[in-house]
């Protein structure tokens, strides 16, 4: 047992679409809950004491799905960028992005740009938005950014999307799924996992203590002994 709070907090927010079908709804309401519940979570990890949280927002491979959804959540993460500024400012909470910035849609990564550049001074919790973010994508990235080898861990390192993060020590992943999907493949290689059964809508803030309690029972040993 480690007996502590998660420095970095990665969550997969899995389950909006099922959490919709399960009412009978369409799957852009999962997605609108699902944002209420990213909101909620952010808070929640702000008061307890995280220092960042990455939320798997949209990946490399999301833009499979039916041009109306992709559209709708396109649509939401411009509202959560453009809407919540007194909430980061009240909060002291720094937008940072994880991802290829280079394929969104100009309007994104324009109001991206803006609350990235709006938020970088804030010295509370880093929320770190993985918006058409892929892990295999981003190793790809940063080779190609690191140039020609011999390359060493460190120096790959140095070229991901945010060098200056410490690697996750818990991701949550919702929904009942025991996957990964791509989600930070470096810097989650001693992550601690934790999967929820609830959808991500129904997520709460006594859900994320569960897996606050239940990472700070665990034994961290890094491929070492005890
Ligand atoms: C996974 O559920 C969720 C997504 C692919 C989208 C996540 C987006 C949000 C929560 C809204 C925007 C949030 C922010 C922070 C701006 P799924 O659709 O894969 O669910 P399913 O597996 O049940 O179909």
């Amino acid at each position: 047992m480690n007996g502590q709070t998660p420095d970095h907090l990665g969550i997969i927010m899995d389950g909006n679409g099922r959490w919709a079908k399960s009412r009978g709804l369409a799957r852009t309401q999962g997605h609108l809950e699902g944002l209420k519940a990213a909101k909620r979570i952010v808070k929640a990890a702000s008061d307890r004491g995280i220092a960042y949280l990455t939320l798997y927002t949209f990946s490399t491979e999301n833009w499979k799905r039916a041009a109306e959804e992709v559209g709708f959540i396109m649509g939401l993460v411009r509202q959560y960028l453009r809407g919540e500024f007194d909430f980061y400012r009240e909060n002291a909470i720094r937008i940072r992005h994880a991802g290829d910035r280079e394929g969104l849609p100009a309007d994104i990564r324009a109001e991206l740009e803006k609350a990235l550049e709006d938020t970088r001074d804030f010295t509370g919790m880093q929320v770190i938005l993985a918006l058409n973010y892929g892990g295999r994508d981003e190793i790809v990235r940063a080779v190609n950014r690191a140039g020609p080898g011999p390359f060493t861990e460190a120096l790959l390192r140095s070229h991901l999307d945010n060098p200056d993060l410490p690697d996750p020590d818990l991701i949550i992943r919702t929904a009942g799924e025991f996957r990964t999907s791509n989600f930070l493949l470096w810097e989650g290689a001693y992550a601690e996992y934790y999967i929820s059964e609830k959808f991500w809508p129904d997520f709460n803030g006594e859900d994320l203590d569960a897996a606050l309690g239940a990472y700070g029972g665990r034994d961290r040993r890094y491929g070492g002994l005890p």
